[in-house]
């Protein structure tokens, strides 16, 4: 799910054109190049995407080679507090490579650009460029401004709607499976998270502007899209009536597109886990059964701690609807230990939770201070103890995604190829349950969507066979 590395290369852009009317610059120009990192979640690797689109129109092609490269991006998480720090420590390392290249420019964006805004540049004086998530659509103007000299820290949420300025992504390639942001921004401020101060507040994009996207995404080859949001089941995006759409009608529409094969969305908040979405589980074939549907803690006194609003008796019950609607449903979720209060009996809540919900896959965390959330200065629970509990949540969770694994061998399931494996002759591809399938398959099959019979579990994936 992270997506912590250098993007990968893409085929460099073409050249940008003269507007009509302008005179053509006949002098050549050489290419300049930008590497983008991109730490977190997937909506920043969409936003970095949709960065290289607008930096592409003004004639940046990608690279994955930071040394090469005229601009280095950091596109980066705020979540915890490791991933901030990452960011100083890949800001110390990148410096040394602008004495060789004085014209280099560097760029913070993403959520630690925002939550920190004017500190970076004072803590780190190789940065010129600090933009938010808000704010991606002005940055060309904002290079052009550090390229005449000035520190530029662009923090604002602005009026105007980025996504109405943002270029679509335009990776090379082809690709089969994409991100698509219907929702930004979260209203419910957990009592840990810097999402609602860094992100903004809720946001739906409206329901044509998601469906034009998807519709040309399909166009380039995409059969599957996973819809993006912090809160993306709270999506109440204006319809072509202006009335709002709920998440569940916008993904029906979707499905009605002929060559989208795929719809899944994430992440989930379990309140806005309305009845007509879970309706849609059971009638949209198109809707893949995997829900990302975080519960954070198991004990109802840390829940309420931690401002979710919901116990984990409501938690439960729901679970139980979804399998109803759905009963192959491959639950995932995400889980914070030692949350400030968080005592062993309220840890033993959790795991007695996890082992009655059995998760296909989770995530799980230590809770880390976050500056400007209202846990961050409640008394804290010892490290050790976080650590303790931890290690063996996580053992739980990876015997229940083992035994998820095991389950599948022996079943048939149906992947969509999406990329050459490690063996020659191998192709990898996702099962409707989001796991990793590798496959001994003809090239031909890229971008098929095929029957195979698992035959083995590995420790983070699946072998499988063609079905004849
Ligand atoms: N400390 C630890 N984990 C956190 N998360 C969010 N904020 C914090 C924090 N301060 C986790 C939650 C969330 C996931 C994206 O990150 O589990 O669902
Ligand atoms: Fe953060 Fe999610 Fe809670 Fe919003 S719902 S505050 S994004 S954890």
């Amino acid at each position: 799910m992270a997506a912590d590395g250098g993007m990968t290369a893409r085929q460099p852009a073409a050249a940008p054109k003269a507007a009509d009317g302008a005179r053509e610059d006949t002098a050549p120009r050489r290419e300049r190049r930008v590497f983008i990192r991109t730490y977190g979640c997937q909506m920043n690797v969409y936003d970095s995407e949709r960065m290289l689109g607008a930096l592409a129109a003004r004639g940046y092609a990608p690279t994955d080679r930071p040394e090469e490269a005229d601009l280095i991006l950091l596109n980066t998480c705020h979540i915890r507090e490791k991933a901030a720090e990452k960011v100083y420590s890949e800001l110390g390392r990148l410096k040394p490579l602008k004495a060789a290249k004085p014209d280099l420019k560097i760029g913070v964006a993403g959520c630690v650009a925002q939550a920190e805004g004017e500190e970076i540049v004072r803590r780190q004086p190789a940065v010129d460029v600090v933009v938010g998530p808000q704010t991606y659509h002005r940055l060309p103007e904002l290079l052009m401004r550090a390229e005449a000299g000035e520190k530029v820290v662009e923090t604002e949420f602005p009026a105007e709607d980025k996504f109405d300025h943002l270029p679509a992504a335009t990776p090379a390639g082809r690709r089969v499976s994409a991100f698509l942001t219907v929702q930004e921004g979260c209203d419910k401020f957990c009592a840990f998270c810097v999402v609602p101060y860094t992100r903004g507040a809720e946001l739906s994009r409206p329901v044509e502007k998601v469906l034009a996207e998807a519709r040309r995404l399909v166009a380039e080859g995409v059969r599957e899209i996973t819809l993006l949001g912090q809160n993306v089941n709270a999506y109440h995006g204006a319809g072509p009536n202006g009335r709002d759409w709920s998440l569940a009608r916008l993904v029906l529409a979707l499905a009605e597109i002929d060559g989208l094969d795929r719809i899944r969305y994430t992440t989930s908040h379990p309140n806005d886990m309305s009845d007509d979405l879970i309706a849609a589980h059971r009638d949209c074939d198109k809707l893949m059964p995997y829900l990302h549907l975080p519960v954070q803690s198991g004990s109802d006194r840390i829940l309420r701690a931690m401002n979710r609003r919901h116990s984990a008796d409501d938690y439960l019950r729901l679970v139980e609807r979804i399998r109803a609607a759905r009963p192959d449903m491959l639950m995932s979720g995400d889980f914070i230990v030692g949350f400030p209060g968080e005592s062993d009996a309220d840890f033993a809540a959790t795991m007695a939770l996890v082992e009655k919900v059995g998760y296909g896959q989770a995530f799980s965390f230590k809770y880390s201070p976050r500056p400007g959330t209202p846990a961050a200065g409640r008394e804290q629970v010892p490290e050790a103890v976080k650590a303790e509990r931890l290690a063996a949540l996580q053992a739980v969770l990876a015997e229940q995604q083992r035994r998820a694994q095991e389950a599948m061998v022996g079943r048939r399931v149906k992947v969509l190829f999406e990329r050459p494996g490690r063996l020659a002759g191998q192709l990898v591809g996702r099962s409707e349950y989001l796991h990793a399938v590798h496959v001994e398959a003809p090239a031909a099959l890229m971008g098929e969507i095929v029957e195979v019979e698992i035959t083995r579990s590995e420790s983070h994936s699946l072998a499988g066979r063609l079905v004849a």
